[in-house]
This record gives C-alpha cells, sequence and structure tokens, in this order.
C-alpha cells in the first residue's frame, strides 16, 4: 500500500487549538462521528457505580461525591461482594441503597448514568445493558479484554444509539496535551513513526502480578489492561487508525520464574528474603476494603507475585502499522527499576523527545521537561509544569469534562466505543500476533473498519 503520511495541511488546520486565543471548533469536520450527549444543566445526574473496589470508591466515589455535589447525586451502588459494598459505601459517604444485584439496581435505583469499575472482563455486559436500558454509560479503561466482547459492545451501539465514554485518563495530562499540540502544529514537519517504551517498576509494576490482572482471561494481560493507554494515545496523537500488529512477548521475571512462593503475602513463609514482600496490614485503605473482606470471595489483594498460574506477559514488543503509513516501535517491561516513558516522534522536520519518569525522578523538579529538535536547527527545551491531581492533573479534567455540563473538547479528548475498542485492539492483535508468530491486521478482529483519518468522539 502506497505510504500516506499526515499531510501538512491537516496539521495546521487543528494547529488553532495550541494557540489558546483561537481555538478550535470542536465540532468542524466531526458532524458524522459518533456523539457523547452532555448532562442536562438543569437537573442533578442520577448516578450508579458498579464495581466497589479502589477506583470506584476513589475516583469514582469519593471524588465525586467531594467534588461534583452540584451535578450529581448517587442513587446506587452494586458490587458482588457484599463486605466491599457496604465499606465502599461508607467510605464514599453516601447513603444511596446498595445491591448485589446489578439488575435490581437498574431496576429500582432508574440512574440517569452507569459507571463501570469492575474488573475489565466483566465490563461488556453492564456497558451493553445500560445501552439497552437508554442509560448514559462511563467505563473504565480498558472497555473489553477480547474482539467477541468489543463485538458484543459494537453491536449494541448499533442497535441501540447509544454511546459509552471510555475514560481515557492519560489523554489529559498537561505534557501529552502538548505533544498534541505540536504534531498539530507541524512543529515536526508530517509524522513517519513513533518510538514509544514504557516501563513499570517493581512496586507498581508488580502489584499487577499480585492481583486479578495476573490473569489473561480477567485483564486481557498487560498488552490490554496497561498498554489500552499507550495505544489510545498513539491513536490520538498519530491521528489515524492502527492497521496491523506484529508482536514478541515473554514471561521472564514473575510467575513461575521464582525460586519460591506462597499464596499472598501474609501467609508467606519467605518475607525475609522476598523483595517483593508487600505488607497490605500497613495500608489502612487496602486493609478496609480487600483483607476486611476476604471472607466473601475469597481474595488477596496481597498475592504473590510467583503464583504459578500467571499467564499473562512481563516483558512485551510490537510494531505497529497505521494506515496514514506512521510506524511504531512500542515495549513494555514490567519490572523496571524507574517507572515512566520515554517517546520519540520522528518527522520530516525534525523530532520531539521525551523522558517522563513518573517514579524516582532524578532531579528536583516540578516540572515535564519535551525537547523539540527541528532539523538543521537548535533545540528547544519546553516545561509543563506538574498538576497536583491524579495521573498528572488528568484525573481531574476529565470529571471536569464528565460533568460540568458545557465544557469544551478543544483537544478532542472525548473518547468513546471506538475509541474504547481500537486501543483494546491493537493489544488483542498482539496477543494474537505472538500466538501465531505472524502479523495481524486490525480489521480481521470485528466490524471496525480502520481509517486512514481517526474519526473523533464529539460532545454534543
Ligand atoms: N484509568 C486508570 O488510571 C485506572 C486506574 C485503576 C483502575 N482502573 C480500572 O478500574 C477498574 C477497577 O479497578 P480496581 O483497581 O478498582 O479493581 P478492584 O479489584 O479494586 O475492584 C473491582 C471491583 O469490582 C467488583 N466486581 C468484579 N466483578 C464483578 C461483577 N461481575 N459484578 C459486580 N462486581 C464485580 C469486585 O468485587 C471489586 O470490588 C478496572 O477496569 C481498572 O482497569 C483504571
Amino acid at each position: 500500500m502506497e505510504k500516506q503520511h499526515m499531510s501538512r495541511r491537516h496539521f495546521l488546520a487543528a494547529s488553532g487549538a495550541i494557540a489558546g486565543t483561537s481555538l478550535i471548533n470542536p465540532l468542524d469536520g466531526l458532524k458524522a462521528a459518533p456523539v457523547i450527549h452532555q448532562p442536562n444543566p438543569l437537573k442533578k445526574k442520577r448516578v450508579a457505580l458498579i464495581g466497589t473496589g479502589s477506583r470506584g470508591v476513589g475516583m469514582w466515589g469519593r471524588d465525586l461525591v467531594k467534588g461534583y455535589p452540584d451535578y450529581l447525586e448517587f442513587v446506587g451502588l452494586c458490587d458482588h461482594n457484599a463486605g466491599r459494598l457496604a465499606t465502599g459505601k461508607r467510605l464514599m459517604g453516601v447513603d444511596c441503597p446498595t445491591y448485589t444485584d446489578f439488575e435490581q439496581m437498574m431496576r429500582e435505583a432508574k440512574p440517569d448514568m452507569l459507571i463501570v469499575c469492575t474488573v475489565d472482563a466483566t465490563h461488556h455486559s453492564f456497558i451493553v445493558r445500560a445501552m439497552e436500558l437508554g442509560v448514559e454509560v462511563i467505563t473504565e479503561k480498558p472497555m473489553s479484554v477480547d474482539e467477541t466482547k468489543i463485538q458484543a459492545i459494537l453491536d449494541a451501539e448499533k442497535r441501540t444509539g447509544k454511546n459509552c465514554r471510555v475514560t481515557f485518563n492519560y489523554r489529559y495530562s498537561p505534557h501529552r496535551v502538548k505533544m498534541w499540540e505540536l504534531l498539530r502544529e507541524g512543529a515536526i514537519g508530517e509524522l513517519t513513526s513513533v518510538d514509544f517504551h514504557w516501563y513499570l517498576d517493581t512496586s507498581h509494576g508488580a502489584d499487577y502480578f499480585r492481583r486479578w490482572h495476573r490473569l489473561v482471561e480477567q485483564s486481557g494481560s498487560l498488552w490490554v489492561h496497561k498498554a489500552t493507554h499507550h495505544f489510545d494515545l498513539l491513536n490520538w496523537w498519530i491521528e489515524s487508525d492502527p492497521e496491523s500488529v506484529y508482536a514478541l512477548g515473554a514471561l521472564d521475571w514473575y510467575g513461575k520464574n521464582g525460586s519460591f512462593r506462597s499464596t499472598n503475602c501474609r501467609s508467606c513463609p519467605h518475607t525475609q528474603k522476598c523483595d517483593f514482600y508487600f505488607d497490605i496490614m500497613k495500608n489502612d485503605y487496602y486493609k478496609q476494603l480487600y483483607v476486611d473482606n476476604e471472607q466473601y470471595d475469597g481474595y488477596h489483594r496481597d498475592g504473590c507475585v510467583f503464583r504459578e498460574d500467571v499467564n499473562i506477559y512481563d516483558k512485551m514488543a510490537a510494531t505497529i502499522k497505521y494506515m496514514n503509513g506512521v510506524q511504531v516501535s512500542y515495549s513494555l517491561t514490567a519490572y523496571s527499576p524507574y517507572e515512566g516513558y520515554r517517546i520519540a516522534f520522528n518527522g520530516t522536520k525534525g523530532r520531539i523527545d521525551a523522558w517522563i519518569e513518573e517514579s524516582r525522578p532524578q532531579n528536583d523538579v516540578n516540572y515535564d521537561q519535551i525537547v523539540l529538535f527541528r532539523n538543521f536547527s537548535r533545540r528547544e527545551y519546553i516545561q509543563i509544569p506538574f498538576s497536583s491531581s491524579g495521573h498528572g492533573g488528568g484525573d481531574k479534567l476529565l470529571q471536569d469534562q464528565i460533568f460540568i455540563p458545557g465544557t469544551a473538547d478543544p483537544y478532542k479528548q472525548c473518547a468513546g466505543v471506538r475509541d474504547g475498542a481500537l486501543s483494546c485492539l491493537v493489544g488483542i492483535a498482539a496477543r494474537k500476533s505472538i500466538a501465531s508468530g505472524q502479523p495481524v491486521k486490525i480489521g480481521s478482529l470485528t466490524t471496525i473498519d480502520p481509517q486512514v483519518e481517526k474519526q473523533y468522539t464529539r460532545i454534543v
């Protein structure tokens, strides 16, 4: 296929967003795009939450109760762990009814909006049902874990005419928005390739191997659970759909590679010699949510990272080709000494480089730095101050856009079913490529037909 770069004209068409004074109209050129409806400004939104674990009770529970009392009220909470459900309600400080039966909650609580915060492999069933009931639905990432479940969501979208917002908070971090702006303004000419390497450390990275995330059938593996963020960023930065993926992966460090193991840290005889010993009793939030409710489902939040049943990779690499000809070299390593990422965007007129350390930054700085190299010119250092709220300030900006009526979307950060699907499908294709040893075409997985130009979700 002939190579089709993102055109200079295309960069410049969007660059009005960057100057700040002349923001682009987010609806321009998006008339046929999928739509997320904004809330009625005169009415408090009736919100129901399914999944009262750490994320549900935190960002989508307590934070909303505190931050948006004029815009929403909780009318129902649901979780299949009755103990965690009661704890979640207490920690959120709400007095709405609680349910262990999802259908009963939807019938009795009659929410306007459902927020889905359960284990990844279960998201699709709640998304589809909410769409069928005509309820606005917000889901945590990843939207789903395999192509069959994604197809079920696509079919429900077609059948019901409803969309589902996927909460890609990574799009909202100020330094990533700056990268999007630089690409749109043509700072490096036409984008031709991206080098993107993500490192999870031996603390946060190891944590995925302690929990349900260690099972591909629950999380889709880190290719989907974690990398859905990274593939969504790529789709958004590159502004085109992924075409094909060739991948490699292995489990080199956790799981069966350990020389000793137990079921979980509290019952382990090897704590003195284990670098991964985690004393969950020192974290009161986790103790209340998980340890105190083990009797209901037997789930250990402090599971052993060396359990034999770990069936996800901890070392992954992929080559991704985009419909506009951009090529990506991607990797994810889950046992690094520090957490963060290195990225470079290569273009016809220069290169954008960044090394973002999310843990253990070497210098005492309060900004993220991007270096812009223009060919035959001096380099430019661009410093973007840290923000105080979660995920580089992204979490709060995302919540504002969802709950405060009239919040604009100048950087096209609103993500719907198509974005949720395409970000997962890259990881699903990577899994299939490892299994077959062959490149996998994204268009072969679901009814989504990848396009040269990305289709944005618009807010109306
Ligand atoms: N965007 C981000 O940065 C971010 C960060 C953390 C978590 N997340 C996402 O949030 C979601 C929840 O993650 P978490 O860390 O809170 O996990 P968790 O294990 O703490 O919570 C999941 C909850 O869902 C409940 N649950 C699971 N299956 C259920 C079912 N079928 N019916 C009812 N309840 C069910 C569990 O009992 C548990 O309380 C995941 O999809 C995860 O990917 C996103």
